[in-house]
């Protein structure tokens, strides 16, 4: 397959999972027609620069820490609730760096990640049978058979909620959101726990008194520490809009010497191109559309852009070797992140396998554990759910599992919010299934809220350490 001419569109001959069936083929060629017009969301520079960071992570030099919503609405485009999402991965990132001791990675399921697979095209509500709720850039959640029509000019609108999200992310990092050296604004929003409360203002109290003391010795503290990149990411699940935002862009030269003299052979060496997905920096292919004859496969094998593919109990070990040698024949480091989402009861009859399959193919790509997609399970009531000890489980093994073969596990996907929601049950609040329904407001996975996911970072961080033979998260 692989030897085969790709093109964006190559895609098109290819069978298709999770397909989206339009009535209006005209409305959809006209949307796709207008955001064929217009520009990139993210920059090449940025792509490579990601794409740089995540060499370093599958070198075992960095850590990647990814997460946000299930699934993106178009109503979580505003002021509060992207800073909220943005804060809580600065915060988390933090504590990873402390824990780690490495440069952490950041990748916001944000400004994108609209489309969402499900079991079933069809559902039944209240005696109505009608198309399942697909994600905002597709149809309307309400539950009528009108609203979950597959309506194409929520493809413009993707294209503007995304463009307008990335703009107030960059415009508020760029204007001090990231200051190291005010951690302390970020605020701990609901975070009421005296204990991870006292934890973070610990590590807090430490990383200011560096700064000052750098500062006093006469070392520029300014530069470096006033701002940090946040990248997007979202499942690349709907082909028609990614390949309308596939790019033939040049590729981002390498930073130059200025003090070397320039060789006359590089003086003016013909730039190459590549194809980027331009939606988001980092897309990944989801559990259920990574068939290897598929035309999600054949789509990601042409893109510049780093990407992820997830894994669950049903990948073959050999599946997983044709999968790489397809999307990353060149075998470039850190180009593809695995993200493992077995399960905590699974993933040590499933991951040692993986990973030696792996290590053999001579592939080097960024493993990163998602602890919440193999973890989910509906209360007797009906409410879907996820328990914080199956997901801590999950992320203390895949640790244990990676460092008994020799690999490195580079980092975790989360599903989070910066909102005070209450859909994981579990954690140092000791949310019951009794308290699901009191602010159960995703759309799709449940997400652990702001405590939660703090809590993780502080107990993900702690395993790190202890690993290193280092104090744990109370010595700081
Ligand atoms: C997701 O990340 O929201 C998702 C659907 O994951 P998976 O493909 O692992 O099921
Ligand atoms: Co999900």
């Amino acid at each position: 397959m692989s030897a085969e001419a790709w093109s964006p569109k190559s895609w098109t001959s290819k069978p298709i999972k999770q397909d989206v069936i339009y009535d209006d083929a005209k409305g959809v060629q006209s949307a796709l027609e207008k955001i064929e017009k217009l520009p990139p969301l993210v920059t090449t520079q940025e792509i490579a620069n990601l794409k740089k960071s995540l060499k370093n992570v599958a070198l075992g030099k960095a850590f990647v820490l990814q997460g946000g919503d299930c699934a993106e609405l178009f109503d979580y485009c505003n002021q509060d609730m992207i800073e909220a999402k943005v804060k809580l991965l600065l915060q988390m990132s933090l504590v990873l760096i402390w824990g780690a001791n490495m440069p952490v990675v950041r990748i916001a399921r944000i400004a994108g990640q609209f489309a969402k697979p499900r079991s079933s095209p069809m559902e039944t509500i209240n005696g109505i049978e009608m198309p399942s709720f697909r994600g905002d850039n597709i149809n309307g959640f309400d539950a009528t058979p009108e609203s979950r029509r597959p309506d194409p000019s929520r493809l413009v609108d993707a294209y503007f909620h995304s463009a307008a999200t990335l703009n107030y992310l960059r415009a508020s990092l760029s204007s001090g959101l990231a200051d190291l050296h005010s951690p302390l604004d970020w605020g701990l929003g609901h975070v009421i726990e005296p204990s991870i409360k006292e934890n973070y203002e610990r590590i807090v109290t430490r990383v200011t008194d560096a700064l000052r003391f750098m500062q006093t010795v006469g070392i520029d503290t300014d530069r470096g520490v006033e701002t940090v990149d946040v990248y997007t990411s979202h499942e690349g699940l709907l082909l028609e809009y990614e390949t309308s935002l596939t790019r033939l862009l040049k590729d981002p030269s390498p930073p130059q010497h200025t003090f070397a003299p320039t060789p006359a052979s590089t003086t003016n060496p013909s730039p190459s191109k590549s194809h980027y997905a331009t939606s988001s920096h980092f897309l990944w292919i989801g559990d259920r559309t990574r068939q290897l004859n598929g035309a999600h496969v054949e789509f990601f094998r042409g893109i510049a852009n780093p990407i992820g593919i997830k894994i669950g109990p049903s990948m073959a070990p050999e599946e997983l070797i044709t999968l790489l040698d397809t999307i990353n024949p060149s075998k470039e480091i850190g180009k593809v992140t695995l993200i493992s989402r077995y399960g905590a009861s699974k993933i040590a009859s499933h991951l040692p396998a993986h990973i030696a399959a792996v290590q053999s193919s001579g592939h080097l790509p960024v493993w990163q554990c998602d602890p919440m997609h193999g973890n989910t399970h509906s209360t007797p009531s009906g409410v879907k759910t996820r328990d914080f000890k199956n997901i801590l489980s999950e992320l203390k093994q895949a640790l244990e599992i990676h460092r008994a073969a020799g690999s490195f596990l580079g980092g975790m996907h989360l599903e989070l919010t910066g909102e005070a929601v209450t859909e994981c049950v579990g954690g140092a609040g000791g949310l019951t299934e009794e308290g699901l329904g009191e602010r159960y407001t995703t759309f799709c996975d449940p997400r652990l809220n702001e405590k939660q996911a703090l809590e993780l970072a502080f107990l993900v961080a702690g395993f790190y350490r202890e690993m290193e033979g280092s104090e744990g998260v109370n010595a700081i």
